[in-house]
């Protein structure tokens, strides 16, 4: 039996999580490409400083089954357009494996997505708690003017399906409108055809 140490790391809301910290990966404009309908401003705005758009602090949980897969998200305020800064979005690859969120600061909504277009908003502010079910494909969005910090824990085997998504995009996207955050159709969505 492979006893791991016990471990804490620390949710610092400026610097995400420090401590014990396995590695941060950090996701720029320039590496969102395609990610926003307004492909165009993305790319004026890769071209005037590529803003960082958001940044994942993972613990050093091993990513295999048994262990617990957790860390923080730091996703910026900002939009492409009318459309506000989002990670990129993904299935978990072991389909039936579920995922917790915690709101910590900023707001936002999540967007949930079954693999054949039935779709949801969820709302996350400080304090709340975001359940992702087995099966739903899940995106953050911020929607607000600070950075939105998320704590998240999945099941170390659960894997990540990006591909799906990027072929897809979600059923809705969600934009300013008025400066308030609306949830508008995708013109670009494409529904995956039941096996
Ligand atoms: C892990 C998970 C989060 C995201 C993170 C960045 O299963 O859902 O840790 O990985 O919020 O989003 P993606 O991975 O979609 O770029
Ligand atoms: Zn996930």
């Amino acid at each position: 039996m492979d006893l791991l140490e016990p471990f804490s790391s620390r949710v610092d809301l400026r610097e995400g999580l420090v401590g014990t910290v396995a590695h941060r990966l950090s996701r720029r404009l320039s590496d969102l490409r395609g990610l926003f309908l307004d492909e165009q401003a993305r790319a004026e705005m890769v071209a005037l400083g590529d803003p960082l758009v958001y940044e994942v602090f993972v613990a050093p949980a091993p990513e295999s089954e048994g262990h617990l897969c957790h860390g923080v998200t730091v996703l910026h305020p900002g939009r492409v357009g009318d459309e506000y800064f989002m990670t990129k979005g993904h299935y978990h690859q072991k389909s039936g494996t579920a995922e917790v969120y915690y709101g910590l600061a900023g707001t936002g909504l999540m967007i949930l997505q079954t693999r054949w277009g039935v779709w949801r908003t969820v709302d996350i502010a400080p304090g709340t708690v975001v359940y992702v079910p087995p099966h739903w494909g899940h995106r953050s969005i911020n929607t607000g003017e600070v950075p939105l910090v998320l704590l998240y824990a999945f099941p170390g085997d659960a894997g990540h399906d990006y591909g799906t998504i990027e072929s897809t995009g979600f059923a809705r996207l969600v934009v300013a409108d008025n400066g308030h955050p609306s949830v508008v159709e995708n013109p670009r969505y494409a529904v995956e055809i039941p096996p």
